[in-house]
């Protein structure tokens, strides 16, 4: 083993055993493993123990899947460098917090599809588009999508807010918020008023509290707290 090793401290948890969560350790030599934290998982996975369990499919930072607690944070395992979150040679990784884990890394986001299910992520129109054509959208009213439409559903943002982690059973957190305001927003959509409609619950909506840590832990750079102001703002402006 090389001295330019890093010790991976990964969460291990399998409900059908009666075994109780527990953490294991294992040596990565940085000069034979790929430079981000899922490259070094999978290098475990594949030289050291095979039944370790986690999710990714793109390794480009695009799918969502491989999302988790990496030295404290919730990030992308494909798009989070080892030697830049690794303390003192060590890492520690756990599943999203506060969720059920189905196996080891795996966080049960059963819930948290429900709930994005639940905002109606599509577009209401009754008005039919011109015969033989798209839905046109002015420059501005396409750029009002900006911020929005990158968000790749890995429920970082929820699993890191603290409303949410008490109150997911009925707060919709802060990556739904976003999904739902991506359509209020779109100029092609007719259903804003049933949208407010729906957001408006002293849970659903305002439960967040403005703590911030939404914005601060998305991978892709979005603003979830901007959305769930501008939500409110909407619901305030509409009693005028
Ligand atoms: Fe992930 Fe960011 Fe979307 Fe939240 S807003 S689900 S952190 S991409
Ligand atoms: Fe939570 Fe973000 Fe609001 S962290 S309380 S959803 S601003
Ligand atoms: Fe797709 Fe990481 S594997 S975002």
């Amino acid at each position: 083993m090389s001295t330019n090793k890093v010790v991976f401290e990964i969460y291990r948890y399998d409900p059908e055993s009666d075994q109780p969560p527990s953490y294991d350790e294992f040596d990565v030599d940085l000069d034979n493993c790929g430079p981000m934290v899922l490259d070094g998982l999978l290098k475990i996975k594949d030289e050291q123990d095979g039944t370790l369990t986690l999710r990714r499919s793109c390794r480009e930072g695009v799918c969502g899947s491989c999302a988790m607690n990496i030295g404290g944070t919730n990030t992308l395992a494909c798009t989070q460098d080892i030697k830049s979150v690794a303390r003192n040679g060590r890492l520690k990784i756990t599943p999203l917090p506060h969720q059920e884990v189905v196996k080891d890394l795996v966080p049960d986001l059963t819930h948290f599809y429900a709930q994005y299910e639940s905002i109606q992520p599509w577009m209401k129109s009754d008005t039919p588009p011109a015969e033989g054509r798209e839905r046109l959208q002015s420059k501005e009213d396409r750029e009002a999508l900006d911020g929005h439409y990158e968000c790749i559903l890995c429920a970082c943002c929820s699993t890191s807010c603290p409303s949410y982690w008490w109150n997911s059973d009925r707060f919709l957190g802060p990556a739904i918020l976003l999904a739902a305001h991506r359509w209020i927003v779109d100029s092609r959509d007719e259903g804003e008023g049933d949208r407010l409609d729906q957001l408006e619950d002293p849970f659903r909506l305002y439960r967040c509290h403005t703590i911030m840590n939404c914005t601060s832990a998305c991978p892709k750079g979005l603003n979830p707290a901007k959305a769930i102001a501008d939500i409110k703002k909407r619901l305030v402006m509409r009693q005028l």
